[in-house]
């Protein structure tokens, strides 16, 4: 059984965990919030270089949003970095959204494909974790920050990926650990936690079979 835990506190001052999780962009480069924290705790040449030795091709570095690499921690006490690419919270309509456009993916559509990518950044973190032999996993909260996903949303998103996913894929992890910059984080995902476990445990699909059960007479 995995234990899930919430702390309030810093990513890189997590000394007993396997794997950090950072809140990577598509093109790997060192960035600002958890990213800029990240590289500055590794060292940011060696982290960098890391990256294209491990990840360039002839088109550059890049990674699909959704889906994560790994790298060394270098300076940080973990073993590794993984780097997930979460999705940017489309906020403004574009040009596409106001026409009437059937091609084109309306507001709500691309709402739902950063659902989406949200939630496999964190199963594929956790997954490439397991594959890596790690035990612990600290996760960020992806996409709240620089990105502007709803904190309440991602949250929502977070607890239900993550749930699933050690329960169905990788219950070889023992330890995850979401770690919160601030209190409002750190609420909303004990919240959301207890949802999607009760959601996870007793799956609504059941309910109606449950109820109709027949009692003895
Ligand atoms: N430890 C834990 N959480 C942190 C830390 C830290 N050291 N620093 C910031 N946070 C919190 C933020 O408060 C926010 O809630 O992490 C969450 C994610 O924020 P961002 O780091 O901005 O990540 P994101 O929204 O996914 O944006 C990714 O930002 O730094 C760039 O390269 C990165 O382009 C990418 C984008």
């Amino acid at each position: 059984m995995t234990k899930l835990e919430i702390v309030q506190g810093d990513i890189t001052q997590q000394p007993d965990i396997d794997a950090i999780v950072n809140a990577a962009n598509d093109l790997l480069e060192p960035g600002g919030g958890v990213c800029g924290a990240i590289y500055r705790a590794a060292g940011v040449d060696q982290l960098d270089r890391a990256i294209k030795y491990l990840y360039e091709d002839d088109d550059g570095v890049s990674c699909l949003t959704g889906q994560c690499v790994h790298t060394p921690a270098f300076d940080l006490p973990n073993r590794f970095v993984i780097h997930a690419v979460g999705p940017i919270w489309p906020a403004t309509p574009t040009a596409y959204d106001r026409l009437d456009d059937v091609r084109q993916l309306g507001m709500q559509q691309r709402r739902e494909t950063a659902q989406r990518q949200l939630a496999s950044a964190y199963s594929q973190s956790l997954i490439l974790a397991d594959v890596l032999g790690c035990k612990s996993v600290a996760f960020p909260a992806i996409s709240t920050g620089i990105y502007g996903y709803p904190p309440e949303q991602a949250a929502e998103v977070a607890a239900e990926a993550v749930t699933k996913t050690v329960i169905e894929t990788t219950p070889g992890i023992e330890l995850v650990r979401f770690v919160c910059f601030d209190q409002n984080t750190e609420e909303l995902l004990r919240s959301a936690l207890v949802v999607s476990a009760v959601e996870v445990l007793f799956p609504s699909d059941n309910t109606d079979e449950q109820l109709t059960l027949p009692f003895p007479t």
